[in-house]
């Protein structure tokens, strides 16, 4: 199949390789000229594991890119792979993926024959029949049903594991409104069906879109719920990853996503939840189960916070923050559970030393005022109290490194460290 692209940021660019790979001809269109030299040169815009590769095999052959939609014109199915970003409210924001709608739909009126559009990104439901469809069907001049047809794919990718994610999916899942659409996406995903055997989820435009919302609410109202859990047994001296585990055997639980400690950050949970509990409410439904998974949330690293109160008070002191991206393999630090804990220690008067294997420069833009330094051992040296905030290897590895702390008070968000003697030792939630 000949597919476009519209968009090439972290989805845009994993879709576009793996089409690539699974042997489609694709197009990756952008606004930014440096992103379209960078894949053309066959290197990756973003950092994912085995992207560069997948990019380095497939540039200047399967996979081009470039600033002009023409490009579409010469392809049977573009997929819309655009920021759909939180408004201060928490509601989402289509203005970008409304405006690449509208420069397709113009695009489109040069074309003769079908075209299918397929909204790639996150978004409310009715967004793509009663958003999208509209503007594509009058910026293009076609009809809807008749030589323009719409779909939505929702992707399932997770930072770090975003090419695997594509290349071995739990399911497919494909929202369509009409055969033609249908028969076109299975067609651009019938590789990967033969290849994997993955699911598919043949199903409606707006529970395609539900699907996603709904996949990553449950994800992390799961993380809340053993966090509100978590809580609980720390008032007891129980420990919840022994809860945890124990629960976990329960196949109608599973052992995944029962991590208690500084809870969920990243580009995706709390935009996602943010945004179908703000168009539940727009429907006049107050969703109760997403708000307090939201508040959980939100309180952890105050509760970490609390727990270094315990021990020591921090006005003066030099604290070590172990940890800054979001989780570990990335160097992201959207909403990551260390910006809250960065700012209750500056509110406490602490000097705050950072670490992490990658993302200091991320947060230096965020707080550039803080030291960072290059090893977890800079930061202990001579720290008065140490939080864990992610859990890298080159901080779970951690042990004699915290003798060199001036009172070695360690207090663990991410179960990354052992208890032992020498060390004043508390866990968020055992
Ligand atoms: C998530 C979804 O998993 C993915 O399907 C979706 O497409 C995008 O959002 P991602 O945000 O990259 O992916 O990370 P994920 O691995 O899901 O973790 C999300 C957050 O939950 C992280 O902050 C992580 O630290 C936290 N988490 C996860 C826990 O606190 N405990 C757990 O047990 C698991």
């Amino acid at each position: 199949m000949r597919i476009s692209i519209i968009g090439s940021g972290y989805v845009g660019t994993t879709i576009a390789a793996c089409f690539a790979d699974m042997g489609h001809e694709v197009v990756n269109v952008d606004v930014d000229a440096e992103i379209v030299n960078t894949i053309n040169s066959g290197r990756s815009p973003i950092h994912e594991p085995g992207l560069d590769e997948l990019l380095e095999n497939h540039s200047g052959e399967a996979l081009t890119a470039t600033t002009d939609y023409d490009a579409v014109l010469d392809t049977e199915v573009t997929f819309l792979a655009l920021p759909t970003p939180a408004r201060e409210d928490g509601s989402i924001d289509t203005s970008i993926i409304e405006a690449a709608a509208e420069t397709l739909g113009e695009t489109l009126q040069a074309k003769d024959g079908d075209h299918v559009v397929t909204t790639k990104s996150t978004v409310i439901p009715t967004t793509t029949s009663e958003t999208l469809a509209p503007i594509l069907e009058a910026a293009s001049g076609k009809t809807l049903g008749e030589d323009l047809h719409v779909a939505m794919n929702p992707e399932f990718l997770r930072e770090g594991t975003a090419v695997d994610d594509f290349l071995d999916p739990d399911k497919i899942v494909l929202g369509t409104d009409s055969d033609a659409a249908r028969k076109t996406l299975h067609d651009v995903f019938e590789p990967l069906i033969a290849e994997t055997g993955a699911p598919v989820v043949d199903t409606g435009i707006e529970e395609a879109e539900m699907i996603k919302y709904a996949n990553n609410g449950f994800l992390a109202a799961k993380v809340s719920l053993i966090n509100d859990i978590g809580n609980i047994c720390k008032e007891y001296g129980v420990d919840a990853y022994e809860v945890a585990d124990a629960i976990g055997l329960d196949d109608r639980i599973s052992a995944r996503f029962l991590r208690s400690g500084l809870g969920w950050g990243g580009s995706c949970f709390p935009k996602d939840t943010a945004a179908i509990r703000a168009a539940a409410r727009e429907q006049g439904y107050e969703p109760l189960m997403l708000d307090a998974a939201t508040e959980i949330n939100d309180r952890q690293p105050a509760r970490l916070l609390s727990l270094l109160d315990r021990h020591v008070d921090v006005a003066d002191e030099r604290v070590a923050v172990l940890g800054l991206s979001f989780k570990p393999g990335t160097d992201d630090i959207r909403n990551s559970r260390a910006i809250p804990v960065i700012e209750g220690l500056q509110a406490r008067g602490a000097t705050v030393v950072a670490y992490d294997p990658v993302a200091a420069d991320n947060m230096r833009k965020q707080f550039p005022e803080i030291e960072y330094v290059d090893s977890p051992e800079a930061a202990l040296d001579s720290a008065s109290a140490a939080l864990v905030v992610t859990d890298w290897p080159e901080i779970t590895a951690l042990d004699a490194e915290f003798d060199a702390m001036s009172t070695p008070v360690v207090v663990d968000g991410r179960r990354a460290i052992d208890r032992r003697d020498g060390i004043v030792y508390e866990g968020l939630t055992w």
